[in-house]
């Protein structure tokens, strides 16, 4: 007998935080990766819907929902979330936004000295609080320490796994269409980081996730 492929939810790139109508707060997130594991999740033959941040990507054959920010995408994983089996956050959200948005641009004369900030919903840790059958699968942006700190992400926001991603140079980073990473779970122990390109990658998260899917009852 055929069995059911996983549906799964992505979601890619950074999210803006405004600060007036014509500032934000963001980061280099491309959304490369993000939209590859869709795409491949696709082309496995899975049900796949894409919460995209604002990004330069062509657009692919995938229903994509664009966000701008944190606050955004979190109403649009909370909206969806119980429809999926799976949901990978590929997506470099905000962690805080300004406690105040303008709602016109701030001019030079107003000597703005200091830009308060507020924190932003985490939402894997609200996934995750929330799941049933789910897997929850996260990505680990660091600049050192990236195992260690990857594993300590996978315990505090209980994720069935998690990509520690080394960031911050330029050979793999952010932008580029190689990340430097290793995939770590609560099961084996984690490979030494090594580099890939992002599109070999994102297969092979999807086939890690078909193959811990097909142990469960969803
Ligand atoms: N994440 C999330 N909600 C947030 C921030 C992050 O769901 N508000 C998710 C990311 O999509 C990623 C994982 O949590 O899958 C880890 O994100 P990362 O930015 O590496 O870590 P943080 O939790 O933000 O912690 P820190 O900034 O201290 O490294």
């Amino acid at each position: 007998m055929r069995r059911t492929l996983p549906s799964i939810l992505v979601t890619a790139g950074p999210t803006r935080e405004y600060i007036d109508p014509t500032r934000f707060i963001s980061n280099p997130s491309s959304g490369k990766m993000g939209y590859l594991i869709a795409e491949a999740a696709r082309k496995a033959g899975c049900q796949v819907l894409l919460i995209s941040g604002p990004t330069n990507l062509k657009p692919i054959p995938v229903k994509t929902i664009h966000v701008i920010s944190a606050q955004d995408m979190f109403r649009a994983v909370q909206g969806h979330f119980k429809k999926f089996n799976v949901l990978v956050m590929a997506a470099a959200v905000s962690d805080y936004r300004p406690k105040i948005l303008y709602s016109k641009k701030i001019k030079k004369g107003k000597r703005i000295k200091t830009l308060k900030l507020i924190p932003n919903p985490d939402i894997l840790s609200w996934a995750s609080k929330h799941k049933k059958t789910h897997l929850l699968v996260g990505f680990a942006a660091e600049t050192d320490q990236v195992l260690a700190n990857a594993e300590k992400k996978l315990v505090k926001k209980k994720l069935d796994m998690i990509v520690a991603n080394r960031v911050g140079q330029e050979n793999a980073g952010f932008e580029s269409d190689k990340i430097e990473f290793s995939i770590v779970d609560s099961i084996d122990v984690p490979r030494p980081l090594s580099i890939c390109k992002k599109e070999k990658l994102a297969r092979q998260i999807v086939r890690i996730i078909l193959k811990k899917m097909s142990t469960l009852n969803f």
